[in-house]
């Protein structure tokens, strides 16, 4: 299968506030793409959407294997498993290790193997470039480098779909720049990545597909014509 993810004639909407209106469109297998628009144009939602957090008033949502219309709650666990999640907050846990946060993940996921996952947790690590701290603590890391174990973490599964929320905003420009180098290796590896992003700048130096959600409705940039009239 080479569609990833895809939207057919979705909508979405909060109580008394409508954010999405009948948008379309793919992902295709390892495919790098870009979600822009203004605060509050509903890239968070669009994303809420495709990990399962929201459902839509109507239109068909299929991510991996799943086709969300006709998932039951109980399965969200093992769709979270074709999907991996980065948030701008990191989210780690601190009062555990590096490796010992990544683990979690690993356990919660249905991985037993203690050498399996030892072995894993080195891949992951050595692919961040962190391979060194693997026994500090979150507090110990930069903001770059927690970022860079929150992408470690969302791959613990191979995800066919990887998601970042505004992940570089709380990022300095040259941490964000390490962070899109990883995400670049990662996509050039064969997963597909939709990042939500107002930075027009990574866009301009980091060229990719870019979705514009403008007024609920979807604009599909090809690469490199995405330009944006301000930047800030
Ligand atoms: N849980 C919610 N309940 C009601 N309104 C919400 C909720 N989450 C977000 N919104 C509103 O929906 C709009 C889109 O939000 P969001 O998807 O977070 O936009 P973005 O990520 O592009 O900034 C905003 O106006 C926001 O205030
Ligand atoms: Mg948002």
């Amino acid at each position: 299968m080479n569609e990833v993810v895809s939207l057919n004639s979705v909508t979405a909407a909060y109580p008394g506030k409508s954010i999405l209106s009948d948008i379309s469109f793919t992902l295709q297998k390892g495919e790098f793409v870009y979600l822009v628009g203004s605060t509050g144009s509903g890239k968070s939602t669009l994303l809420k959407l495709l990990y399962g957090d929201m459902n839509p008033i109507k239109g068909d949502i299929k991510v991996g294997s799943y086709d969300l219309s006709s998932l039951q709650r109980k399965q969200i666990p093992f769709l979270r498993r074709q999907l991996g999640i980065v948030f701008q907050d990191f989210q780690l846990l601190p009062d555990r290790s590096i490796s010992e946060n990544i683990r979690f993940v690993m356990r919660a996921t249905g991985w037993k193997d203690a050498s399996k996952i030892k072995q894993k947790i080195g891949d992951l690590l050595m692919e961040v470039g962190l391979s060194s701290r693997a026994d500090a603590f979150p507090h110990q890391l930069s903001g770059g480098e927690q970022q860079r174990i929150a992408i470690a973490r969302a791959l613990v599964n191979d995800p066919w779909v990887l998601l970042a929320d505004e992940p570089t905003g709380n990022l300095d420009p040259v941490a964000s720049r390490t962070f899109m180098e990883i995400l670049f290796r990662i996509h050039l590896g064969g997963t597909a990545i939709l990042m939500a992003t107002h930075d027009y700048q990574l866009i301009q130096e980091y060229p990719a597909r870019t979705l514009e959600l403008t007024d609920g409705k979807l604009k599909d940039h090809p690469i490199g014509m995405f330009h944006p009239q301000k930047f800030y």
